[in-house]
This record gives structure tokens, C-alpha cells and sequence, in this order.
């Protein structure tokens, strides 16, 4: 199982869980990982390439739930759809990605 730590500025001390639309399969994303990283643990691949949330490959559509974004590329009208998973935690303890 993949572990990568966020940067000190994202690396937020606590846990959340994404549920995938899709198959309602839920997944833990422990403190200091990535929603990206839990879900390559998990066996879901979504495209990647920064990594740091500065160049929109991983954009990925949340139906509910309430993003901490940390992008550096989704206007305001586009974080009340879209995520960058590279980057973005949860404000809330569950979040359903359109996954
Ligand atoms: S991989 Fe570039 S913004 Fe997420």
C-alpha cells in the first residue's frame, strides 16, 4: 500500500471518508494523505501529473460533502462542483466523489 505524505500546508491532522457514487464504495483517507493516494490504495485510478494542485488533471466532480479545495486552479463556480483529489481534504467526515 502506497503511503505519501502531503506537504506540512495540507497535511491536515485528521480523517474523512470518500464515498464513490458509483459503487458506494466508501474509503478512508487518514490524516496526512491525499484523497488521490487513498484512492490508488484502493485500487481507483484517477490521472495525475503535478500532484500539488496547480494543474487540473486530477479534477474530479463531488456530489456532497464540503471540500477544503487547496487548489491553485478551480474558480469559485467550479469548487462548488469539481475537486483536485492531488491536493483537497474535507471539511466534513464523509464527501461523495462522481467517481
Ligand atoms: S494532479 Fe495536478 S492538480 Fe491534481
Amino acid at each position: 500500500m502506497e503511503t505519501t505524505t502531503l506537504p506540512a500546508t495540507n497535511a491536515a491532522p485528521f480523517e474523512f471518508e470518500v464515498e464513490l457514487a458509483s459503487s458506494r464504495q466508501v474509503i478512508g483517507v487518514p490524516a496526512g494523505q491525499s484523497i488521490l493516494h487513498a484512492l490508488r490504495a484502493a485500487g481507483i485510478e484517477v490521472d495525475s501529473s503535478c500532484e500539488s494542485g496547480t494543474c487540473g488533471t486530477c479534477q474530479t466532480g463531488y456530489l456532497s460533502g464540503t471540500p477544503d479545495h487547496q487548489d491553485f486552479v478551480l474558480d469559485v463556480d467550479e469548487q462548488e462542483r469539481f475537486l483536485m483529489p492531488c491536493v483537497s481534504r474535507c471539511k466534513s467526515p464523509r464527501m461523495v466523489l462522481d467517481l
